[in-house]
């Protein structure tokens, strides 16, 4: 379906079909690969990368944390998303960068190359259903969240998402679409591939960082909440907060805001007031009618 787009590896642009590793790769056979995604959109001057740096600083944070290194600076990563945006002609879409160690590593576990960097951007489409909005359905998983000990959480590997692989395929099973995952401390920590709100009293409540993705739409938010009236919380969130909630809604970088219509046997009035202007204010952002975060964009 993308054969005929092109690939950024290592420098280099290559066609999609090439952009290959070996099935020994430490970063296949191990998991031991970071990655980040995010939108690209269809700015009044050309298309743009929703806050690109924070993307990249993320991704660089994720390979300090697990004492890993790219071997290309922010710049020249910010420099290849812009290449393979342009050479690919990319208007709304979506941006995934991954690091891995494409070496092959039949028993060694820690190397100490630099890692692979791949860049790939994908146009918007039917399949992808980037600007859906449509309300989903939520439960709490039987998985909990992966204890910050044991792994770093922060960190966006590959390897980490089998957690959230099982909190999802758990939570399609039981008839919902998300699946919220619960720390091993009894907190909300956040969905699969999505961080979780909800809103009680006209306060918008998130679960605090450490424990969670630092997601940069829970991020832009939280930032942009204030602007319109709405005051936010980022204290320890319980479960049991859920089911009183007055709103809840799941957000990310592919999606941005999707109400929860159901929460485990809750039925829920979608939009909820809060949830209805915060979409209002991101939707605004990202079709560049609201000038204010006009930074948040970087030209591509
Ligand atoms: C575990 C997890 N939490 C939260 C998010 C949301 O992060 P962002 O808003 O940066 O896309 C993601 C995104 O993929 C994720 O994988």
């Amino acid at each position: 379906m993308y054969d005929h787009l092109s690939v950024w590896l290592n420098g280099r642009m290559i066609p999609w079909n090439e952009a290959k590793v070996p099935i020994l790769s430490h970063g296949f056979s191990r998991g031991s690969a970071i990655f980040e995604i995010f939108g690209t959109h269809e700015g009044p001057t050309g298309t743009v990368a929703f806050r690109m740096d924070q993307h990249l600083n993320r991704l660089m944070k994720s390979a300090e944390l697990l004492g890993m290194q790219t071997g290309y600076s922010t710049r020249q990563i910010a420099d290849a998303v812009a290449e393979t945006v342009r050479v690919n002609k990319i208007g709304r879409g979506l941006v995934k960068i991954l690091a891995y160690w494409g070496e092959e590593a039949i028993i060694q576990l820690v190397l100490n190359s630099k890692l692979d960097v791949a860049v790939f951007a994908v146009p918007a489409s039917e399949e992808l259903d980037l600007d859906n909005e449509t309300p989903v359905a939520a439960c709490i998983s039987k998985w909990r969240k992966l204890h910050p000990d044991t792994v770093p959480i922060e960190a966006k590997a590959c390897a980490n998402y089998l957690n959230g692989y099982l909190a999802r395929k758990d939570a399609n099973l039981r008839g919902f679409n998300v699946g919220f995952l619960v720390g091993t401390d009894g907190f909300l920590a956040e969905g699969s591939v999505e961080s979780v709100f909800l809103v009680k009293d006209g306060v918008l409540k998130t679960p605090p960082l450490g424990r969670i993705l630092s997601g940069i739409t829970r991020l832009s938010i939280l930032q942009a909440a204030p602007a319109i009236g709405i005051r936010t919380s980022e204290d320890p969130v319980l479960p049991e907060e859920l089911f009183t909630a007055d709103e809840i809604f799941v957000c990310n970088t592919g999606v941005k805001i999707l109400p929860v219509a159901r929460f485990e046997a809750r039925t829920l009035e979608v939009p909820g007031p809060v949830t209805r202007q915060l979409m209002e204010l991101m939707n605004g952002i990202f079709n560049f009618s609201d000038g204010r975060y006009k930074g948040w964009f970087s030209p591509l």
